[in-house]
């Protein structure tokens, strides 16, 4: 009898899975990591999870650049069914403090002392009425410009620092039969090489001026016509196949030798690095033309919401901490493409193009040519964000839009939507 039930008890321990033996909480998880790379980076985290015995709930919701999550996110919560953690960006966490549904990670935060190596500027955008309402998760530098080495080398084409000087290497490219430019077509890809754009002709001045403070004479201005006329000029360097595609999909067609470049954020180095890329071996990363003392940042996020079981609570704390542990900041990043928050980690284990961003992370902030994204969500609030991604994609797929009446635009649509 006593052996039956000794067995008995030990297949009930089996059988049981050990998030639930160890009484753990559950964290539903909001995210936009579908890609080769972010999914990668994702697992590091749920795993971690894992193992300290709460659930991950996967919410994950396609779409680069998160605009899909964002819709589902705004109806779950007006349903008053929000998940337990989200990622959110930028100056949006103070929309969502304001509607009183996030949990204060103060106690998280204090404990470990999130204060001592989170910089002021990024721990400034995760408080909402000086409470820590989110947790960074890393710093993504948007103004890169990645490269296949063997696709240049066959045309016989320099990889260019200036958007002269990108033309003339498109044109070799060309005409060796290659794509020069692998482009996604979607608003917010769009959106994003025009900010680098807007770095590099205007200026960081004219960046933060056009771009962070939205000024109509800026935004109106002959230097802002240039750039948007370097937005078109790129065009004919893409294929018919770019409208709508995945910015994954464009960072393969670099991959596989079938484009010579593309112009995307750090998260295409977790593409490279998911298909077994090396950096300055298979793949080249250099900052986008005119941009080498920039650093337009980006910054993931999760903000949490009030949960009732306190299981469910202490699993999101628990998540809170780890995301800002050394060892995540390490895993999740060298997957992920970016550079860790958290300030004082080691170099060595990353490559050289994160020592790179780390490099010029740290000179921009001296500098003052380190600047928020626009793009991506880092700089204006949402709805300003939508009229910029509004005129520069129907100005990108409109030939008959001149470059002087979309600056015009611009200037009047954005201002309206202040
Ligand atoms: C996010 C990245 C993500 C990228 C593509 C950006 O806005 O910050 O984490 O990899 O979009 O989806």
């Amino acid at each position: 009898m006593k052996v039956w039930k000794g067995m008995l008890l030990l297949l009930l321990v089996f059988s049981v899975p050990f998030s639930a033996l160890a009484e753990g909480g559950e964290v539903e998880v909001l995210h936009w990591w579908t890609s080769g790379g972010e999914a990668a980076a994702a697992a590091v985290l749920k795993e971690m999870l894992e193992e300290e015995g709460h659930v991950w709930k996967d919410f994950a919701v396609a779409g680069g650049g998160g605009d899909a999550a964002m819709t589902v996110l705004k109806s779950r919560a007006v349903a008053g069914n929000p998940p337990a953690a989200a990622q959110v960006k930028g100056p949006q966490i103070q929309l969502w403090g304001e509607e009183g549904l996030l949990t204060s990670l103060d106690d998280v935060a204090r404990a470990e002392k999130w204060d001592e190596f989170i910089p002021k500027a990024i721990a400034d955008i995760m408080k909402y009425d000086g409470n820590y309402v989110a947790v960074p998760v890393n710093v993504h530098r948007v103004n890169w410009m990645w490269i296949n080495p063997e696709v240049f080398a066959k045309a016989g084409a320099e990889i260019p620092t200036t958007w002269a000087e990108f033309a003339e290497a498109a044109e070799k490219i060309q005409a060796a039969g290659f794509i020069p430019v692998a482009w996604g077509g979607q608003d917010w890809q769009e959106a994003t090489v025009f900010e680098m754009i807007v770095a590099g002709v205007g200026g960081t001045d004219f960046y933060v001026k056009a771009l962070v403070e939205a000024d109509s004479e800026a935004l109106g201005s002959s230097t802002m016509v240039e750039a948007l006329k370097t937005l078109r000029m790129i065009k004919q360097y893409t294929d018919v196949g770019a409208p709508g595609r995945d910015w994954n999909l464009a960072t393969s067609m670099v991959i596989r030798g079938e484009a010579a470049m593309q112009f995307m954020g750090d998260w295409a180095k977790g593409e490279f690095t998911a298909a077994g890329q090396e950096p300055d071996v298979d793949y080249i990363a250099v900052p986008a033309p005119g941009t080498s003392h920039q650093f337009l940042f980006n910054v993931d996020s999760f903000i949490m919401f009030k949960v009732r079981d306190p299981k469910d609570q202490e699993a999101q704390k628990k998540m809170a901490g780890l995301i800002l542990q050394p060892e995540f900041q390490e895993i999740f990043n060298l997957n992920k493409g970016s550079i860790p928050v958290r300030v004082g980690m080691p170099e060595e284990p990353f490559d050289a193009v994160a020592r790179r961003s780390m490099k010029d992370f740290l000179a921009g902030a001296e500098s003052g040519d380190l600047v928020p994204s626009m793009a991506h969500e880092m700089a204006v609030m949402p709805a300003i964000r939508g009229a910029f991604l509004d005129v520069v994609t129907h100005f990108y797929n409109n030939p008959a839009l001149s470059a002087e009446d979309a600056a015009e635009i611009l200037a009047n649509v954005v201002k309206a939507s202040w």
